[in-house]
């Protein structure tokens, strides 16, 4: 397994320009598979869970052409199967979205129950229930999830939880149903927006995308034929901004949208760390006391759970006792052994850890259990004195495109290592 090693306590200094959105790529990618025409989608991050969501498509048949500038060109009238079983299929959860996008395009998905980074429980039943009310029937077996539907209709369908992945996936399937759907308490977060932009740019129409209220009228058609470009990726952006921030150094953070930003640099301004903002960047200073905060993650516009382990490290180094909430998900503290094998004083129970500071971290051999525990690593070590090594990376892959690269270019020593 390859491996980062990081010699830290080094200020990070200089420029780095954000990719296009993870999870908004992938959201966009399966909505794809419902057009009646071609599409260019531009601004792709080049990131292993993007490139085997394209691999997918092309094992049911569609044609996808990948372009060295991100760009890629996909056309989903040569789809031949609604079984999106690919072996691949099982590695990212982000696949799911192939069940609202077949059941959209031929009433049918088959596809394997989803995975995804270990959160404890991480059910599907909103996804179903909107499913089922619009007229699919749903079976699970033998570890595949076969749904059905004779007739797609329009319904009005109230979610028991705020669920990025189920107002997505519903959204998804309501493009070509029959009539009217509403989806009441949906999720508002940026990458939901760019899928229904996506949609409406090929023919769609999907109003209300970023409130809770979302109304999809269903077209017969949905001629595609245009060219969209992904937003850039809200949690990246917060990475690097919390990276600089955790070493205090004085870094721009291009290519972003502020407004997106805004539950990260609230906290940030509330922490005392000094920024600056610009149309499409944002400036983390140097200097200044960093206190104690108290952060609750929550769905959008609240403070973005991928952000949780990235700011718990930036808590660390701040004077006081800091609380951070985690209310999204069912457990999402495993990365905090490992941050205290490098100094952190943490205690955690239940949803709530409790983060004294400030601390001196340094340099230990850490592990990155999920994608974002794996960046907070990095952001660590980053800090810390001394050398540490992040086992385990390619799950940090998944999601951010040239990590070490725009982390060096930052004045970062840090050197990917493969056993
Ligand atoms: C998306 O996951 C993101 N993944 C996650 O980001 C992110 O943490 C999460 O939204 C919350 O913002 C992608 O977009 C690919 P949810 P998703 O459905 O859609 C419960 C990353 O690091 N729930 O909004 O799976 C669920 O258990 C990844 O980029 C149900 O109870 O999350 C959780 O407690 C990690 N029933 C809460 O809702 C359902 O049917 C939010 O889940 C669906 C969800």
């Amino acid at each position: 397994m390859a491996s980062y090693v990081i010699r830290g306590a080094r200020p990070l200094q200089g420029e780095v320009s954000i990719s296009g959105s993870k999870n908004a790529a992938l959201g966009i990618i399966p909505a794809a598979m419902l057009l009646d025409g071609p599409c260019r989608i531009e601004n792709l991050p080049d990131i292993a869970d993007v490139n085997i969501l394209l691999e997918i498509c092309r094992s049911i048949g569609a044609q996808v052409l990948q372009h060295p500038d991100g760009s890629v060109d996909i056309d989903p009238r040569t789809i031949e199967t609604s079984e999106a079983t690919h072996e691949k299929a099982r590695s990212i959860r982000a696949s799911y979205y192939l069940m609202g996008a077949l059941l959209g395009r031929v009433r049918k998905a088959t596809l394997f129950m989803p995975g995804g980074c270990d959160f404890g429980t991480r059910p599907i039943d909103q996804h179903i229930k909107g499913f089922e009310a619009m007229g699919a029937t749903v079976g699970i077996e033998y570890g595949r999830i076969r749904l059905e539907a004779e007739r797609l209709a329009g319904e009005h369908i109230f979610l028991d939880v705020v669920s990025v992945g189920a107002t997505i996936n519903l959204m998804i399937a309501a493009v070509k149903a029959e009539g009217v759907t509403v989806i009441e308490n949906a999720a508002r977060e940026p990458h939901i927006v760019d899928v229904a932009n996506f949609l409406n740019t090929m023919g769609a129409n999907v109003r209300g995308a970023g409130t809770d209220v979302i109304k999809i009228v269903g077209v017969p058609v949905l001629p595609g034929g245009c060219t969209y470009s992904v937003i850039p990726d809200q949690i990246e952006a917060g990475t690097y901004m919390l990276a600089a921030a955790a070493t205090g150094g004085d870094v721009v953070v291009r290519n972003l949208i502020p407004k997106h930003m805004e539950p990260l640099t609230a906290k940030m301004a509330e922490i005392g760390i000094a920024l600056e903002e610009g149309d499409d960047w944002i400036r983390v200073l140097p200097g200044g006391e960093r206190a104690a905060a108290n952060v609750k993650t929550m769905p959008y516009p609240g403070f973005p759970t991928d952000l949780q382990p990235q700011t718990m490290v930036l808590l660390c180094l701040c004077e006081g006792v800091s609380r951070m909430t985690e209310n999204v998900w069912e457990s999402r503290f495993q990365f905090v052994d490992d941050l205290k094998m490098m100094g952190a004083n943490v205690t955690t129970a239940s949803h709530t850890a409790i983060v004294e500071g400030p601390v001196k971290l340094t340099g230990a051999t850490v592990t990155a259990h999920d994608l974002r525990a794996g960046a907070a690593m990095v952001l660590a070590g980053l800090a810390a004195e001394g050398t540490t090594e992040v086992c385990d990376v390619r799950i940090i892959e998944r999601g951010y495109e040239n990590f070490v690269g725009k982390l060096r270019a930052l004045g970062a020593d840090i050197a990917r290592v493969e056993p």
